[in-house]
């Protein structure tokens, strides 16, 4: 990866008036994410921070070939959902005229998204982590509420956003979030 200081421009401006513009449910675990990211990994290349911003985008362009999230810890779900982000996100970078080594890294870390696997990728995946239990906890209470999913899955949900990162540093962070997002859940009283 280049980094900043020799690419003429940033997509991320652009970027983020995409995901604002057609991500309306939830652009803000997408805005957020990146917030986490220059908190976690500041100085991060544009691959790392466009990837961030951009990484569950598929949701936001419904299609026959959408993977369907049945509520559990499900991994060929997850792999479906990076893939199908990585491909949209990387048609759309394209279409901005975006160099083909970029398009070939952001391609690579939204495929992991949800796993890490190098330093870059497990960037990208705690700070995705950490903004879901920052900002997304009130949305999977109402999926309690709503009976969309069970208490059950939605807790494991939770679990699994914190025990998956595979920075223990970042584990400190997302610990305590945890509780509270566990406590919150269970105070809704729903079985
Ligand atoms: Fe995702
Ligand atoms: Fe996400």
């Amino acid at each position: 990866m280049l980094p900043d200081s020799l690419t003429s421009q940033t997509l991320i401006p652009q970027a983020t008036a995409w995901v604002l513009d057609n991500y309306k449910h939830n652009s803000l675990h997408m805005v957020n994410s990146l917030e986490w990211l220059d908190r976690i990994a500041p100085g991060s290349v544009e691959a790392t921070r466009l990837a961030v911003l951009t990484h569950d985008m598929e949701r936001a362009f419904p299609g026959p070939d959408q993977p369907v999230w049945n509520g559990d810890e499900d991994h060929d779900y997850y792999v479906a959902h990076s893939n199908r982000s990585a491909r949209i996100v990387g048609d759309w970078l394209r279409g901005q005229a975006a160099e083909e080594a970029l398009v070939r890294d952001v391609d690579a870390l939204i495929r992991v998204h949800e796993f890490g696997g190098w330093p870059e990728a497990d960037a990208v995946q705690a700070a995705d982590s950490l903004s879901f239990l920052d900002v997304n906890i009130d949305l999977f209470l109402d999926y309690a509420r709503t009976r969309r999913y069970r208490v059950d899955q939605i807790r494991a949900k939770f679990v699994y956003s914190h025990t998956r990162i595979r920075i223990p540093a970042l584990q400190e962070i997302s610990g305590p979030m945890l509780e509270v997002a566990v406590a919150r859940l269970d105070a809704l009283g729903i079985r």
